[in-house]
């Protein structure tokens, strides 16, 4: 059993203009591919690939061969999210089967987002879970989630914040449940 009171590991990178030139071979050419997304700012691609390349991290190795063996079973999801008013991005290898029971749906993005102790000031959670606010409210701009079609209440709440306008990708986080696919995951500011 995993111990659940261990701390995973945490890959957080700040947004930032740069020049970088990624070289391609030295990349899944799955994992570019996933980048290469007209919804995906350009920065949060660029970002990435200079963190990869230039900090002492594994992840590297992790997702070329996570990309490289998409049709494999594999035991954890990435995922991507950028937080627009930080500008950050951190990177969540959600562990598939230990998913977390809260907050929210069972596996939700926000759950695992807790679970790898990143807080509020990252992603708003004021009901806890509840589905009685819109301060989760995300955007999975690529890949899809286990639930891909979203309940009327979750629909009805992220029309409720006059300041917020959902979009074709807008999701509640709390309600939205982590699968099999690599899901790129927005937190955009508003107002
Ligand atoms: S935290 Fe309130 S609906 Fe998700």
């Amino acid at each position: 059993m995993e111990d659940q009171l261990t701390k995973p590991k945490q890959y957080k990178l700040s947004l930032k203009h740069t020049q970088y030139v990624y070289d391609e071979s030295d990349l899944s050419l799955q994992m570019v591919s996933f980048f290469e997304d007209k919804h995906i700012p350009e920065i949060v691609k660029l970002s990435f690939f200079d963190f990869l390349f230039n900090q002492d991290t594994d992840l590297k190795d992790i997702l070329n061969h996570y990309f490289d063996h998409l049709d494999e079973t594999a035991t954890f999801t990435p995922l991507f999210i950028v937080n627009e008013r930080l500008q950050e991005m951190v990177v969540i290898l959600a562990d598939l089967r230990f998913p977390p029971d809260q907050p929210g749906e069972y596996g939700s993005i926000l759950g695992f987002v807790r679970k790898s102790f990143y807080g509020e000031e990252f992603l708003c959670s004021d009901c806890s879970g509840q589905l009685s606010c819109s301060s989760c409210a995300v955007e999975v701009v690529k890949g899809k989630p286990s639930n891909f079609e979203m309940r009327d209440e979750e629909y009805d709440m992220l029309s409720i914040d006059p300041e917020m306008i959902p979009t074709a990708f807008s999701r509640l986080s709390c309600q939205t449940i982590v699968g099999d696919e690599p899901l790129m995951i927005l937190i955009k500011q508003y107002g």
